[in-house]
């Protein structure tokens, strides 16, 4: 794990890399800017599936991320890479069970990955960050709100 003088690496990941994981890192990179904190952290994410590889975020995280004064559409997604992910980053935040499962399957040691909603202060019991890629817009909204209180309790847990 890095010392105070090693910026912390986290990497965000889900399904596709098009819908919840570039808006995570969307939002938590604007916190981290906001709070003078842009030199702490390295933050990236990407997908445990490639299908999507080199696409910018859905349409639909892009109009979520706009609405709350949030530029996304710089973002390409990419696959979880198993040869260097696992040793890169010290945090390997998943959106969902499913995902949590692949990147141990993939290598990631236990002890870096954290469910995403874990950092939620007012849940009892984390959940997954449900998949809005089939649903309707709506979803996109829950999504962000899951996602704004998860990266805030987030940099809360890392001392910020
Ligand atoms: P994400 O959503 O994992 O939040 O990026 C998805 C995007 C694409 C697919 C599934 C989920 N897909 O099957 O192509």
């Amino acid at each position: 794990m890095s010392d105070r003088s090693e910026p912390t690496s986290i990497l965000f990941i889900c399904l596709g890399n098009i819908c919840r994981s570039p808006l995570a890192e969307g939002i938590f990179t604007h916190l981290v800017e906001q709070r003078g904190l842009s030199d702490r952290f390295h933050i990236d994410s990407c997908g445990t599936g490639g299908w999507h590889a080199g696409n910018a975020p859905d349409p639909r995280s892009v109009l979520i991320a706009a609405k709350n004064g949030l530029d996304i559409t710089h973002l390409r997604a990419r696959k979880f890479d198993a040869d260097h992910d696992p040793h890169q980053f010290d945090w390997h935040i998943v959106m969902d069970r499913n995902n949590h499962d692949d990147v141990l399957g993939m290598g990631t040691p236990a002890n870096k990955v954290r469910l995403m909603r874990s950092f939620d202060p007012t849940l009892k019991s984390p959940s997954d960050v449900p998949d809005p890629y089939y649903g309707g817009d709506d979803g996109f909204d829950k999504v962000y709100e899951m996602l704004t209180r998860a990266c805030d309790g987030m940099l809360t847990h890392l001392g910020h």
